[in-house]
């Protein structure tokens, strides 16, 4: 038995030893200590031998189990590691092949001018409101004092969708939303699309932007209006920049205003930009008629208000000289790229 057991150790460590692949080392393992391994099978045998024997040859067969183990633990290592080697000298990285170059995004002139301009009023205390594209008639005009007979709506060339729903002409109505849904003090900007049916050419779109801002409080007055856009325009355009009001007609507020800037190309002499002005029409404003007021529920005794829009296309393209407000829609990388 103890020669058996002995030709058992050294025939599996020769076979371990030749083996290549975790699949053979499997093969040996259970052939050798499986149940119905070689080992076991001679275990089997020990009740032939005498009482002095059996605790002799029960160690050597554990003993040629470790042995074997132990082998089998080392060859499955040894093997892996040649796998993992041959594997790495396969599959070698060439790291000194140029990389794929990608062409980075950039942000619209548009959206940069909103980012630059949002950032202003933020800082001035206005949050940032908005209000849908489809709007109701009664929030675009009505409200806003202009009931559908008044002669103002033929300015605004409107997309009606049915006779009470349109395409909203202008941002104003955010004004109405925002009153009807909060109590003063309000201090909201509102940037967004506006439509109107107009032909497309260098300074028209039928889709364009606008921002609107209304404050109101008690004790706002026009020199609050003056102060606050002043302020933007020369955080916008630089110190340097004049501004002056105008009287104008809205019919929500009252006394209206159209606010100038002295040209940001010549400053002020008179160029080809200005058509010789010196000075720029920049946005509409005006102290909230109280009419609009009441029509929100705000009592026009106690509160008072001023509001104002303009168009982000205009502002773009004074920012950054473009000349045809077609290139910001036409998506021309070679245009897009520059900012
Ligand atoms: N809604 C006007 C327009 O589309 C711009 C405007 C003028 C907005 C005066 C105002 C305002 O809030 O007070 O031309």
């Amino acid at each position: 038995m103890k020669e058996q057991l002995e030709s058992i150790r050294l025939a599996t460590l020769e076979q371990i030893e030749n083996a290549k692949t975790p699949a053979e080392i499997d093969e040996i393992r259970v052939k050798v200590l499986g149940k119905k391994g070689e080992i076991t099978a001679i275990l089997k045998q020990m009740g032939k031998l005498s009482a002095e024997e059996r605790p002799v040859m029960g160690a050597l067969a554990n003993e040629i189990r470790e042995v074997v183990e132990k082998a089998i633990e080392e060859k499955v290592k040894k093997i892996n590691a040649e796998l993992l080697e041959k594997q790495l000298i396969e599959e070698k990285l060439d790291i000194t092949l140029p990389g794929e170059e990608f062409a980075m995004g950039k942000r619209h002139p548009i959206q940069l001018v909103l980012d630059e301009l949002k950032e202003i009023f933020l800082g001035m205390g206005f949050s940032v409101a908005a209000g849908p594209e489809v709007e109701l008639d009664k929030y675009n005009f009505e409200m806003l004092n202009m009931p559908k007979s008044h002669p103002s709506r033929d300015t605004q060339d409107t997309f009606y969708i049915t006779e009470n729903i349109v395409l909203r002409t202008q941002t104003s109505p955010v004004q109405v939303r925002t009153m009807l849904d909060k109590k003063p003090p309000i201090r909201i900007i509102a940037p967004g699309r506006v439509y109107r049916a107009d032909e497309v050419d260098a300074t028209h779109s039928p889709l364009f932007h606008q921002i609107e801002g209304l404050v109101i409080d008690e004790n706002i007055t026009m020199a609050d209006l003056k102060g606050t856009l002043e302020a933007f325009i020369k955080n916008l355009f630089g110190e340097q920049t004049q501004v002056r009001f105008r009287p104008h007609h809205f019919a929500y507020t009252e006394p209206s205003a159209e606010m100038d800037m002295t040209c940001f190309k010549c400053g002020g002499k008179g160029c080809r930009l200005c058509k010789g002005e010196g000075w720029i029409e920049i946005l509409g404003a005006g102290i909230v008629n109280p009419v609009v007021l009441e029509a929100c529920g705000i009592d026009s005794t106690k509160y008072s208000g001023f509001a104002f829009g303009m168009g982000l296309e205009r502002l773009t393209m004074m920012r950054y000289d473009i000349d045809d407000m077609r290139l910001m829609y036409e998506n021309d990388m070679r245009f897009l790229s520059q900012f």
